[in-house]
């Protein structure tokens, strides 16, 4: 046992832990108190714990045990018949445990008290089973390292071995040693994304750290030394913030853009208020964001880094469409009817991406045709179909859909045409 341990043990946060969902609430106290059966100390622990000390909602519940997670796995499912195992890696010393509860399915990470050490920089770790100040030493800022207990007997009891709950009153990110950059540097992204996100500051030296590191050139084009997932996932945080223009500029005033490339250059247009709005029924702004960013680079050069990011062949569309269609429009004169047939068979968030680009630059032709495109022109449709095109002696095959298409120009150009009105124009084309 650790003297500041005993020392800090004795805040409880039972009051907060009360506030959460009750299920999830009830669950952390089940586990509880069959991990005290089974002589286990269990503790919750990472982004839920601080993120109910700060009045958030997060439900992503991790916990350490101390130190056998798959001891506690079993218990667990031979205890509830709504609890399912659904891994285990006994390599890594975690486990995940699926409970069913009035029909919802509520995913429980459980991991054991573990050690990471990096045999050298940006590696994945080896890890080994340690106490509980080890494991949250390993962890990437002090209000992330912060544990619950949740055995019956001192439920709600915070460890906090490292002054995690000072760093949260006072708004502070601050990393656990000096290595900590060094040993995982998709970290500085997330320093980066929780000082936006929470309105905290990188404290002087932890900023210092990040600083040193990113000036190392260590980390210059990262994505094309280690795993890109990693960063992919980290890049996909911060720039799916609600606040994501405050974002891309720590990105750029941070840094880190640099594990990304070093030849990117921070966007024109960002630093006043982008047109977020658009982008309120999009899940993927991150991925328009990214390809707001690397816009400017040669094409190749984008190819590599979606590559590198390990980019699904989805999203590598999306941006790849967007930014090829944008770049179209650009050098050509185009109306409402060349927009729709630019647009109509790409990726709705590629439209939102050129519409991005577009207003980003100031292109108000371009942008204003847009939005004529998503508030009126994707939404019109035709009234007759291939079948009455067939009825009408036309053989299947491309004709009709080349028909079809230019009914659809004259009703972009006549949203009011009824379908009477498209036979007739329909007759009129094939007597031509
Ligand atoms: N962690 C870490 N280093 C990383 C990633 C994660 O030390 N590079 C630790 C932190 O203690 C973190 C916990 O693992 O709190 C869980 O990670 P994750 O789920 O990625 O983040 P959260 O902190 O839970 O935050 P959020 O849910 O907002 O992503």
């Amino acid at each position: 046992m650790f003297m500041g341990m005993t020392m800090q043990m004795k805040t409880n946060i039972k009051d907060k832990l009360q506030k959460i969902d009750k299920d999830h609430l009830k669950l952390l106290s089940d586990i509880g108190i069959v991990a005290e059966k089974t002589d286990l100390k269990a503790y919750l622990v990472g982004g839920m714990v601080r993120d109910i000390l700060l009045g958030y909602e997060n439900l992503d519940i991790d916990i350490v045990v101390e130190n056998n997670a798959s001891k506690l796995a079993e218990a667990l499912v031979k205890r509830f018949p709504n609890c399912e195992l659904s891994a285990k890696h006994d390599k890594f010393h975690t486990a995940k445990v699926i409970f069913n509860i009035n029909g919802k399915k509520i995913p429980v990470d459980l991991a054991s008290t573990r050690e990471e050490i990096y045999e050298h920089p940006a590696a994945l770790p080896t890890v080994s089973v340690s106490d509980l100040k080890k494991d949250l030493y390993r962890r990437d800022f002090t209000i992330n390292a912060l544990a619950v207990s949740i055995l019956p007997h001192n439920f709600g009891e915070v460890a906090d071995l490292f002054h995690g709950l000072d760093d949260l009153k006072d708004k502070k990110i601050r990393v656990l040693h000096d290595l900590s950059f060094i040993d995982d540097p998709t970290r500085m992204i997330r320093a980066v994304r929780f000082a936006v996100k929470l309105g905290f500051e990188i404290e002087e030296h932890t900023k210092l750290l990040l600083n040193d590191a990113m000036k190392s050139g260590k980390f210059d084009n990262l994505i094309q030394k280690i795993r890109g997932d990693r960063v992919k996932i980290e890049i996909r945080y911060l720039f799916n913030l609600q606040n994501v223009e405050e974002a891309i500029k720590a990105f750029f005033e941070s840094g880190i853009y640099k594990m990304i490339s070093v030849n990117l250059k921070p966007c024109r247009g960002l630093s006043r208020q982008a047109p977020t709005n658009i982008l309120r029924d999009c899940s993927r702004q991150w991925l328009i964001y990214l390809a707001v960013i690397i816009k400017d680079l040669k094409t190749d050069e984008q190819e590599k880094i979606l590559t590198n990011l390990q980019m699904t062949s989805d999203e590598i569309k999306i941006v790849n469409k967007g930014i090829s269609t944008y770049s179209d429009l650009v050098n050509r004169s185009i109306n409402i009817t060349s927009v729709y047939q630019s647009l109509k068979h790409i990726p709705n968030e590629s439209v939102i991406l050129i519409n991005l680009l577009a207003k980003l630059e100031n292109n108000e032709k371009i942008g204003s045709l847009i939005d004529e495109y998503i508030e009126n022109i994707s939404k019109i449709k035709l009234n007759i179909c291939g079948d009455d095109l067939i009825g009408l002696g036309v053989k299947e095959g491309k004709e009709i859909g080349k028909i079809l298409d230019k009914i659809m120009e004259l009703k972009i150009k006549n949203p009011s045409m009824k379908k009477d009105d498209e036979i007739e124009e329909a007759k009129k084309l094939l007597k031509d």
